[in-house]
């Protein structure tokens, strides 16, 4: 049972806004020789494609539709509000993005590099050439 006062777990800053805007305009459609230099794509959901920075700490998820990174944020921040350590402490970052005018940003969400134990694939699928 967790105690109704247990008090919020550490929200570290595992990223960075330079780093968000390094990779907001990222698509790994144009993979590998659009890639941002020193940062590896490591996987592509329905919704999100995920790049590994140089630093090989932190991904950075940037999405396909609107909404989706904010609602993960959204999600695991209160899973670790109540005390789950398992829900990795994630940051998201508003990059202005010019071409929507006035108020309009890319949201990207950065959150630790969680590496699998290898039975999964941690490559983007792979496209024809
Ligand atoms: N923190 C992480 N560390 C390492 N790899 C990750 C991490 N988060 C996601 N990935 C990789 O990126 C892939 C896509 O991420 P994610 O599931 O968040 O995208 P999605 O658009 O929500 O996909 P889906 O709609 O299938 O759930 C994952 O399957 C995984 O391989
Ligand atoms: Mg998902």
């Amino acid at each position: 049972m967790l105690h109704s006062r247990r008090p919020p777990l550490p929200r570290p800053v595992v990223s960075s806004l330079a780093e968000a805007r390094a990779v907001a305009g990222w698509s790994p459609e144009y993979s590998p020789y659009g890639d941002p230099v020193g940062w590896t794509p490591v996987g592509e959901g329905a919704h999100r494609a995920v790049i590994l920075n140089p630093a090989r700490t932190i991904v950075y998820k940037v999405e396909n539709e609107a909404g989706r990174n904010r609602r993960e944020h959204r999600t695991l921040g209160g899973l670790r509000d109540q005390g789950h350590v398992h829900a990795p402490p994630t940051t998201l970052w508003a990059v202005p993005n010019p071409a929507h005018g006035t108020g309009g940003a890319i949201e990207v969400l950065a959150m630790p590099y969680l590496p699998n134990d290898g039975t999964a694939p941690h490559t983007p699928y792979p496209r024809p050439a």
